[in-house]
């Protein structure tokens, strides 16, 4: 068993092929479309994650959040992707692996959010479902965790159909919206099968 790092990203990250999706890091010029999906599904997302500081949509905060992304990935720490409909190359959302933990874990974190605009159309099924192999293959997880907050019935869906499964039930997990929230964990481990 590997206790140590197992892969080094010297170069860019390539971008990730799903089913009508393509995933890739973040970059500078991103700020404008980011900024303007995050602006229109404010309502949308905030009852869903932490609390967004009053600066979050700036640029200056966006380059703070690029630079740690890239120091996370540097580090293998974490692995943050914005998603892309193919057809018109429009963003429609996110997602990232973080909290990696090698050692005798292996493990990480899947964390998502869908722009408004763009909800229900299948488009983070098909993302998650394109950057499991990298979480497996490339990164070689074992395992990849993800938390909801029970009333999250489009989260739970979406593990569900991804073939995650429910393991447990933590108390006040994690601090969403400035509430300490209870959460149901998931997990999908490396051998499973395709849902
Ligand atoms: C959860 C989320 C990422 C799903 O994104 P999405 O692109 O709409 O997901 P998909 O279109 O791939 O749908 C996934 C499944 O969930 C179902 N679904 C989506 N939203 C739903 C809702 N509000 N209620 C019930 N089911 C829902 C879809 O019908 C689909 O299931 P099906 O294929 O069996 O019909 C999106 O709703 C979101 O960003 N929510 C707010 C932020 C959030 O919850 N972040 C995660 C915190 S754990």
């Amino acid at each position: 068993m590997a206790f140590f790092r197992t892969i080094n990203f010297s170069e860019p990250l390539p971008s990730i092929a799903g089913d009508g999706v393509t995933l890739r890091t973040p970059q500078m010029t991103d700020f404008s479309e980011w900024a303007a999906l995050r602006e229109t599904s404010r309502d949308f997302l905030t009852p869903w994650e932490p609390t967004w500081p009053t600066d979050d949509l700036t640029r200056s905060a966006f380059r703070r959040r690029i630079r740690r992304y890239a120091e996370d990935l540097r580090t293998d720490q974490g692995y943050a992707f914005l998603i892309f409909r193919h057809s018109n190359d429009a963003m429609v959302g996110g997602l990232t692996l973080a909290n990696i933990r090698r050692g005798v874990a292996q493990a990480g974190s899947l964390g998502y959010w869908m722009g408004l605009p763009h909800i229900r159309n299948g488009y983070m099924t098909a993302a998650v479902r394109a950057v499991i192999p990298f979480a497996f293959a490339t990164l070689r997880l074992h395992r990849l965790e993800a938390a909801c907050i029970p009333t999250n019935a489009g989260s739970i869906r979406l593990l569900e159909n991804t073939g995650f499964q429910r393991e447990g039930y933590a108390r006040e997990y994690l601090c969403i919206n400035g509430i300490w929230q209870d959460h149901l964990l998931y997990a999908r481990l490396k051998d499973a099968p395709a849902p």
